[in-house]
């Protein structure tokens, strides 16, 4: 094997059934700048989706607002019938166009029937494995959103559910719902705002997936911590990061992004970094103290 292998970073059973490798991909970042359109170089998007297999990445994100559906298309033209793969969307957010923060939240029975019924036809898919609601939608009541999720898994659209940006108040009312396989929310060195968030998904199966991974900030200047650990081990700053999460949780899933097939696996080779007990202590201490 490789040491470019996914498969190292360990295994994760999502809703307790579907096997995958714990390190996957977020294909957010093959879409055009502002997350809008088709990508830059077309052909590296496609290049980058046919390794994640190679290099063991068997577990993808998307969503239908990336692009929007840019992602998703790419997904199904590089990647169907997806032997061994397992592919996550979201639905629940529009991209209206390409201004910065514009993902305004809609989470009418009407519309999130048709976005998964739209994702389904996109990805070539009879079920959609994981499919997450990007946002609830404040707007609407919380409960009638968990209910549509429920019909969608009776109905046999989608295998497992998740949420994003959510609360552990949220979680626990979802759950009265429908089970909730996997939570997605930023998490980072740099970023532990959810750490209550994660400790509740580890106590209870469920997996938790940190975007923007692969941020270190200040921690990553020359001299700083993430720096002179990853000086150690001859890696970069962002693969010390990967490796900090992966050992921080065994229901992290880390779906770090990019554009081009070089990063990809720099990024997949992190999950054959081993961190000692002291050089994750002292990660976890200067994140905390940030
Ligand atoms: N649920 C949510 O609300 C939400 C929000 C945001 C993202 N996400 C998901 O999380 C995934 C990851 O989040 P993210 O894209 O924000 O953060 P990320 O994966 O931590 O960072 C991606 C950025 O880092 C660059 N990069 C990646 N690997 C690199 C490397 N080895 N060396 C140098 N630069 C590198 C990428 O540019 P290049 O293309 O040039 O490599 C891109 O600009 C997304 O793809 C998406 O699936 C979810």
């Amino acid at each position: 094997m490789t040491r470019i292998n996914a498969s190292l970073s360990g295994e994760f059973l999502l809703g307790g059934e579907i096997s995958v490798h714990r390190l996957g991909f977020g294909a957010m970042r093959l879409t055009g700048p502002g997350v809008w359109g088709e990508p830059e170089d077309r052909e590296e998007a496609l290049r980058v989706l046919r390794r994640l297999p190679e290099i063991g990445v068997n577990f993808i994100d998307t969503a239908d607002s990336y692009g929007p559906f840019v992602s998703e298309d790419l997904i199904a033209e590089a990647l169907a019938p997806y032997r061994g793969l397992t592919i996550a969307t979201k639905g629940g957010l529009v991209r209206p166009g390409r201004t910065e923060g514009q993902w305004p939240q809609v989470g009418d029975p009407n519309y999130l029937g048709q976005a998964v019924r739209l994702s389904l036809r996109r990805l070539k898919v009879e079920r959609i494995d994981l499919w997450q609601l990007h946002r609830i939608d404040p707007k609407l009541p919380a409960e009638g959103q968990f209910e549509t999720i429920r019909s969608f898994i009776d109905q046999g659209f989608i295998r497992y559910a998740g949420l994003s940006q959510v609360s552990v108040a949220e979680i626990e009312a979802a759950r009265k719902i429908f089970p909730v396989a996997t939570v997605q929310n930023r998490y980072n060195l740099t970023d532990r705002a959810d750490e209550d968030v994660l400790e509740y998904c580890e106590a209870n199966g469920i997996g938790f997936m940190p975007w923007f991974p692969l941020a270190a900030g200040e921690l990553a200047k020359p001299g700083g911590i993430v720096d002179s650990i990853a000086r150690k081990h001859g890696a970069t700053p962002g693969q010390i990061a990967l490796a900090w999460l992966l050992r921080r949780s065994p229901v992290m899933l880390p779906i770090p992004g990019t554009s081009r097939v070089s990063h990809l696996e720099e990024n997949v080779a992190a999950a054959a970094i081993t961190l000692s007990d002291e050089e994750f202590d002292q990660l976890d201490a200067a994140s905390r103290s940030l």
